[in-house]
């Protein structure tokens, strides 16, 4: 057991919450009574939202395919938008922004139903049907929102994929899927510099057979070089000048698709994820309203990019359902200064605030006379996600930016699940820091042992007994991946790929991935990617990569290389090897450590030993070395490991 792992669950600290928030808080014990009936539980949610025709019935169970609110159509956009429309929230901020340089915008409900509406009808006049997929590659701009939501306005799929990968990665996730349109920009802001975004997709292009149009966001000017090819591509300020606002709702059938979003897991491919309309917005709706206690004095700031599942549940979805006020900010943390989000905390008044442990514990090294010289007043809680949180960042992030008088909801899911499965109810749970409570009313996580068998309490795998209505429908294109990897360890129940302790309290305890998918700075990579790219170089014979323990982002990637014949070992090698997965994968993906190695530790039947290269990238005693086909090649690499750097 890792010390990091022994300290989390030695923890004994309580944090009862607040009087304050006791007394005001809509959700109270009551929702955990009624989540006991959790069919009953997800319809009543479910009649929260405006449906166009009602559900003749809840849940359609075969297993492991789910059907929710079966017969019901309704249009996520118009849950998101037109129904604020018709009372005082019509002319409340529903977006809020601030660009990495500075620049500030800010849409209400009208404003931002306007320009869906456009942006809609834009993409039916080049011609994009209803159940189309659409490839969204933006940076953390308002066209992004406007974007997915126009999708799901005339009934197209949406598929985002994160800014920060590579034009490779954009493609195969374009053809994955089928795309027939990419909506981009000419660039983002980073760091001060320029992403050149259309420059990426251009790359991309080339190679994408089913992509007709391409519609362009001018964010950055002629600074970001982009070039538009005629008859593909169209500048998006200009296409959405020619359309009326007025852009009628298809009405979806509760199961049809809304978005598809790639992601991460143990092959060298990524996933497909496939999430559907009427359980997902019901998921979402709920979670964001309860979990976070939105209200509509509130500013709700989660600072994930849209490209991930936490974006488009709590960016995008989850709070404009809600008819929130969502704050969404371009850049970087650090950019110009280490108190970027203070500031920005301070400026818009942010109520609720919503981040990755991986960020709380940068913060911490940077210290706190940066949160101490802003005025962060107006919070009144704060929420964690994607990773274990260790109970000193908890504490930290208690203490320093919430001031002591914040709960903290520390929240577990997986972009399968949709939206939030374990967490607090901030008015009714008292927390224990690096803990994520309890379920959610309605949802029903179960601990089982190796064989599958339940287990009461202690350490084993984290399944889900039963449908919830977020859960995702199948991997797009591939129902075998998805009866195969969710399905088959643990018969019956939805295996997440975690290992967790639930405690004599029934609380859970994250412990992380059990497979080979790691997490890095709160994203999720898979380890077999990583050598897919590395051993695509013309240098690389083989490579195993596994995960080391990393201070401030938790896990970092170490490689462990061998060369073909006649090639060399340098310095200048690594690097080419580290930038080659950068434009393979993502600069995410980047391996923070390559070893040059003669071999790799292998059972006799060839596979390569990743537990006995994580002990050695950890520097710990080597683990059971008896499997092995030639022992001794794992401590000739522990040696050279011990005196080769980085
Ligand atoms: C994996 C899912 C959906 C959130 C963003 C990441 C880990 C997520 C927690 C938490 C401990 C967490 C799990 C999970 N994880 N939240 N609160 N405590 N671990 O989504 O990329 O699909 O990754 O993130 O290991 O399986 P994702």
């Amino acid at each position: 057991m890792s010390d990091q792992l022994e300290t989390l669950l030695s923890e004994k600290r309580r944090f009862p919450t607040t009087v304050e928030f006791a007394a005001r808080s809509a959700a109270t014990a009551a929702l955990y009574t009624a989540g006991n009936d959790w069919q009953r539980f997800w319809e009543d949610q479910a009649k929260t939202l405006e449906w166009i025709s009602p559900w003749t019935q809840v849940l359609d169970w075969k297993p492991p395919h789910a059907k929710w609110f079966v017969g019901g159509t309704l249009n996520a956009s118009v849950n998101c938008l037109d129904r604020h429309l018709r009372g005082p929230r019509r002319n409340k901020a529903a977006l809020v922004w601030e660009g990495e340089p500075g620049d500030r915008r800010v849409l209400t409900y009208w404003d931002l139903a306007r320009k869906v509406g456009r942006c809609a009808n834009a993409l039916k006049r080049l011609g994009v049907r209803r159940g189309d997929r659409v490839a969204i590659y933006l940076p953390m701009i308002p066209e992004a929102a406007i974007a997915m939501l126009a999708c799901a306005r005339m009934g197209a799929v949406h598929s985002v994929v994160f800014g920060g990968f590579s034009a490779d990665s954009l493609r195969d996730r374009i053809n994955d899927a089928g795309a027939v349109a990419l909506i981009t920009a000419d660039g983002g802001y980073r760091r001060g510099q320029v992403q050149p975004l259309k420059r990426m997709a251009d790359a991309a292009l080339a190679d994408t057979p089913s992509i007709k149009h391409c519609l362009v966001v001018r964010r950055v000017g002629d600074e970001a070089g982009a070039q538009m090819a005629p008859g593909r591509d169209h500048w998006w300020h200009e296409l959405l000048e020619r359309e009326t606002p007025a852009c009628p709702a298809e009405a979806m059938d509760a199961e049809d698709l809304l978005f598809i979003l790639y992601t991460s897991g143990t092959t060298g491919k990524p996933k497909g994820i496939v999430h559907t309309t009427g359980g997902y917005l019901t998921h979402v709706t709920s979670t964001s309203r309860h979990v976070f206690d939105l209200e509509d004095e509130d500013v709700f700031w989660c600072t994930a990019d849209v490209g991930w599942v936490t974006g488009h549940s709590y960016v995008v979805y989850g709070p404009l359902a809600n008819g929130a006020t969502v704050f969404m900010y371009e850049g970087a943390p650090d950019w110009p200064e280490r108190d970027r989000f203070w500031q920005l905390i301070e400026t818009y008044g942010v109520t609720i605030f919503y981040t990755a442990p991986t960020a709380i514990r940068a913060f911490m090294k940077w210290g706190t006379e940066l949160p101490e010289r802003r005025d962060l007043s107006t919070l009144r809680l704060l929420g964690t996600v994607g990773e274990p949180i260790n109970p000193e960042a908890w504490i930290w992030y208690h203490t320093h930016i919430g001031k002591g008088r914040c709960p903290i909801v520390d929240t577990w899911w997986q972009t399968e699940t949709g939206g939030i499965m374990i967490t607090p109810l901030p008015a009714v749970v008292v927390t224990k820091p690096g803990s994520a409570t309890i379920p959610y009313p309605g949802i029903t996580p179960e601990l089982v042992d190796g064989k599958g068998e339940k287990l009461a309490a202690g350490g084993g795998f984290l399944t889900i007994a039963q449908p919830w209505p977020g859960m995702l429908r199948t991997i797009y294109g591939d129902d075998d991946r998805y009866r195969e990897i969710y399905w088959s360890r643990f018969p019956g129940r939805y295996f997440t790929g975690d290992g967790a302790k639930l405690d004599e309290d029934g609380y859970w305890w994250i412990l992380g991935r059990v497979d080979d998918v790691l997490n890095v700075a709160g994203h999720r990579i898979g380890t077999m990617e990583v050598e897919s790219a590395l051993v695509d170089h013309p240098a690389v014979a083989e490579a195993a990569v596994v995960g080391r323990a990393h201070d401030l982002k938790g896990q970092a990637l170490a490689a462990f290389v061998t060369l073909k014949e006649g090639r060399q070992a340098s310095p200048s090698l690594k690097d080419e090897l580290k930038a080659h997965v950068t434009v393979k994968i993502g600069a995410i993906a980047r391996p923070d450590d390559i070893f040059f190695s003669a071999d790799l530790p292998k059972t006799r039947s060839g596979k390569i030993m990743r537990r006995l290269l994580k002990d050695i990238a950890e520097g710990r005693a080597l683990g059971d070395t008896t499997t092995l086909a030639d022992p001794a090649v794992v401590n000739r690499l522990k040696d050279m490991y011990e005196s080769q750097e980085a």
